[in-house]
């Protein structure tokens, strides 16, 4: 796992996810601490083989506290029908962990000072496999300005853990025409990691 400093700490984090929420989620470090309603860490299981990452906590996800718990949660949720999961089998994130003002792509520096909580989460998992849901999600992790098409069907690393690339839920609400593209990558997924 590549050394990302936990608030300068310069060491992680190593206790129990539901400890490691409480201890960040007052957190403070930029401006969108001010406009949230919640702070949202991630739900799930915390022994899951596989993360799915999305982009940034929307304003069902502000009020609610809880990742994708919108419209683009029911769609993530009959992707994960495809390979016989349910969200109790899986945890879910986001590289931000408070919503962005009407929805706007994650500044850098709002990046810069989250990141380092998506790696701690990933460190106390552990899993075998890290999603990355939509351009934004990996694009920022992967630190690439690459159309997702291209960064599909391939295997990344991340922090040492393997990581795929699919569209983002809210992207088969716009175009209903990736679903085939969304169960290929759903498919490898099963392949690869559960089967
Ligand atoms: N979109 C995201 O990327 N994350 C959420 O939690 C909800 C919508």
């Amino acid at each position: 796992m590549q050394q990302i400093y936990y608030q300068n700490n310069n060491q992680y984090f190593t206790g129990k996810l539901d400890s490691f929420n409480q201890l960040i989620s007052n957190c403070q470090k930029c401006s969108l601490s001010k406009t949230r309603n919640n702070f949202v860490f991630g739900s799930g299981n915390p022994n899951a083989k596989i993360i799915f990452v999305g982009e940034a906590p929307g304003k069902h996800e502000d009020l609610t506290g809880s990742p994708f718990a919108g419209r683009s949660g029911k769609i993530l949720d009959q992707n994960l029908s495809l390979i016989n999961m349910t969200r109790k089998d899986i945890y879910i994130c986001n590289v931000l962990k408070c919503r962005p003002p009407n929805n706007r792509d994650p500044l850098p520096s709002e990046v810069d000072e989250c990141e380092p909580y998506l790696i701690n989460q990933l460190y106390i998992i552990k899993p075998k496999l890290i999603v990355a849901l939509g351009r934004v999600a990996a694009c920022t992790i992967l630190k690439t300005k690459e159309a997702l098409k291209n960064l599909r069907n391939k295997i990344y690393k991340y922090g040492g853990i393997d990581l795929l690339v699919t569209y983002h839920p809210a992207a088969l609400l716009r175009n209903p025409n990736l679903k085939k593209n969304v169960c290929d990558d759903f498919n490898l997924i099963y392949k690869k990691y559960i089967q």
